[in-house]
C-alpha cells in the first residue's frame, strides 16, 4: 500500500485514518510508535516517499521537536523561532496533530507538551548525526511500501549516489534467494542506492561490508556481542537481530547501480513474528532493556557503512577481512555451507576460520586442508556439537 497520508498511528492502517494511537510499546519505556515520515502537503515521489532535507512538512517538524523536548513543555514562541514559523502556524500544526491523535498536549497559555514519548524516526535527527560525505545526504522516507530495495531500484534514476530508501513498514519485505524479510512497525528498513565505479565481480563483498557495519554499529552503541555471519546476517545470542539483502545492475564490466539494503529488528515485537522466524529472531530493544532510537542507530550504521564502504573501495576486503573475522559468528566452529540454488545438494562441512581477503569463508576440511568458498547462493548454518556430527543435516544456529 503507498501512503500519502498524514502521519499515523500504529494500529490505524495506514492510510488517511488519523484515530487513535494504539501501538504502546511493549519494552521498558512506554512509547507510541507513530509515523511522521509522510505528510498530506508535501511533495511526494514516486510510493509516497518525502525527500530530506527540504521537503519536511510544517507538521512533522513541530511533531519532531516536541519529540526531541520530551519531558518538558516547549512554548508556541520556542517553536517558532526554532523552527522558523508564526506562533498562528505552530498552533495550526499542533491541532492537525491532536486531531490526528498524537498525544500532544496544549498547556493553558504556556506552549505544549508530549505526554508520551514516541518511537519515530526523526529525518532531522538522522541528519544532525551524519558524519558521511554521500551516504544519506539525501533521505527518502515513506510511511509504507513494499521494499525499500524495489523503490530504491525503481527511483535509481533521479536519485542521487549514496541516497537511502527507509520506510516504517514494508509488506513486500524480500530476503535473499526468494525469502520473505518480515517487516512489522518499530523496525529500520532502508536501501542504500549506490553508484561505483567498479567491476561487477567486487559488488557481492558489499553485504558482508554492510554487516560488518551494523555489526560494529551495535557493539559500540549498546556494547552488544553482535557478530557477523556470513554472507549477509547479524547475530546477537545466535540470533538474527539484522539481515542484508543487495542487489546489482550491471553491464558486463561496469556497475550501473547497487542496493545494499539493510533490515534491523530494532524496536520489533518478536512474538508478531511467523513461527518459525521468532524462534532465530531477536529485537534489539529486548536485548538492551529499552526502546532503541532508531534515527540514533540508522545515523550511526549510515556513519559505519560509508567508513567501511570507502575502504572497501580503496583496497577491496583486503584490510577489512581480518576486522569482520574479529567479530564473525561461529569462529573456529564446525559450520556447512550448501549452495541453496543448485539442483543436486552441494554442501560443505568444515571448520569455520573466518573471512579471506577476496572476502570468501574459509573452512579447515576434516583432513585438515583448508577451502574456500564465495558467497553466491550459499548459506552457512553451524552444526550442533552433541550428537549430530555425523549427520549432514544443517542446523539453526
Ligand atoms: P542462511 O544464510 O543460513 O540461509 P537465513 O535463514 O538467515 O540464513 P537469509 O536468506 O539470510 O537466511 O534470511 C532470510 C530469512 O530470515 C527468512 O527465511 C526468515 O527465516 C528470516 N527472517 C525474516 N524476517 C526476519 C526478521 N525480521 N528478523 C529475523 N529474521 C527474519
Ligand atoms: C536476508 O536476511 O535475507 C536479507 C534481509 C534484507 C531485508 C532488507 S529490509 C530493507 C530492504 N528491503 C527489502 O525488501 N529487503 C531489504
Amino acid at each position: 500500500m503507498r501512503s500519502r497520508d498524514p502521519i499515523t498511528c500504529e494500529g490505524t492502517n495506514g492510510t488517511a485514518d488519523t484515530g487513535t494511537h494504539a501501538g504502546t510499546h511493549a519494552s521498558a519505556h512506554a512509547s507510541t510508535r507513530v509515523s511522521a515520515l509522510a505528510a498530506r502537503h508535501a511533495p511526494v515521489h514516486a510510493a509516497g516517499y518525502i525527500r530530506y532535507p527540504g521537503e519536511a512538512p510544517g507538521r512533522d517538524r513541530v511533531l519532531w521537536l516536541l519529540a526531541s523536548s520530551f519531558g518538558r513543555r516547549v512554548s508556541g514562541d520556542e517553536i517558532g523561532r526554532a523552527l522558523g514559523m508564526s506562533r498562528p502556524a505552530v498552533w495550526k500544526h499542533v491541532q492537525s496533530l491532536i486531531a490526528a491523535g498524537l498525544p500532544v498536549e496544549p498547556v493553558k497559555g504556556r506552549g505544549y507538551r508530549l505526554i508520551q514519548p514516541l518511537d519515530l524516526i526523526i529525518p532531522d535527527d538522522i541528519l544532525r548525526s551524519l558524519h558521511t560525505r554521500t551516504i544519506g545526504r539525501t533521505l527518502f522516507c515513506a510511511q509504507e511500501t513494499g521494499s525499500t530495495n524495489n523503490d530504491a531500484k525503481d527511483m535509481a534514476g533521479e536519485s542521487p549516489d549514496g541516497a537511502v530508501f527507509m520506510a516504517e513498514v514494508q509488506n513486500l519485505g524480500k530476503g535473499r534467494i526468494g525469502r520473505t524479510w518480515s517487516s512489522p512497525p518499530g523496525g529500520v528498513y532502508m536501501s542504500i542506492l549506490l553508484k561505483p565505479d567498479i567491476p561487477p565481480s567486487q559488488a557481492p563483498g558489499l553485504a558482508l561490508v554492510a554487516g560488518y557495519a551494523v555489526a560494529s554499529t551495535l557493539r559500540s552503541l549498546f556494547g552488544l556481542d553482535a557478530r557477523v555471519k556470513w554472507p549477509n546476517d547479524v547475530l546477537v545470542g545466535g540470533k538474527k537481530v539484522c539481515g542484508v539483502l543487495c542487489e546489482m545492475r550491471a553491464e558486463a564490466d561496469r556497475v550501473a547501480d547497487i542496493v545494499v539494503g539493510i533490515g534491523i529488528n530494532a524496536n520489533v515485537e518478536i512474538k508478531g513474528l511467523p513461527a518459525a522466524t521468532r524462534e532465530t529472531a531477536a529485537s534489539l530493544n529486548d536485548l538492551i532493556g529499552r526502546t532503541v532510537d532508531r534515527s540514533l542507530l540508522i545515523a550511526n550504521v549510515l556513519n559505519s557503512f560509508e567508513a567501511a564502504y570507502e575502504e572497501y573501495l580503496r583496497s577491496g576486503m583486503e584490510s577489512l577481512a581480518r576486522r569482520i573475522t574479529e567479530i564473525a559468528a561461529y569462529l573456529g566452529q564446525e559450520v556447512t555451507v550448501k549452495n541453496l540454488t543448485a539442483a543436486h545438494s552441494a554442501e560443505t562441512t568444515g571448520t569455520f576460520l573466518g573471512i579471506d581477503p577476496q572476502g570468501r569463508a574459509v573452512l579447515k576440511l576434516p583432513g585438515g586442508e583448508g577451502v574456500a568458498v564465495s558467497a553466491g547462493d550459499l548459506s552457512l548454518r553451524v552444526r550442533r556439537r552433541s550428537g549430530a556430527s555425523s549427520s549432514s543435516r544443517p542446523c539453526r544456529p
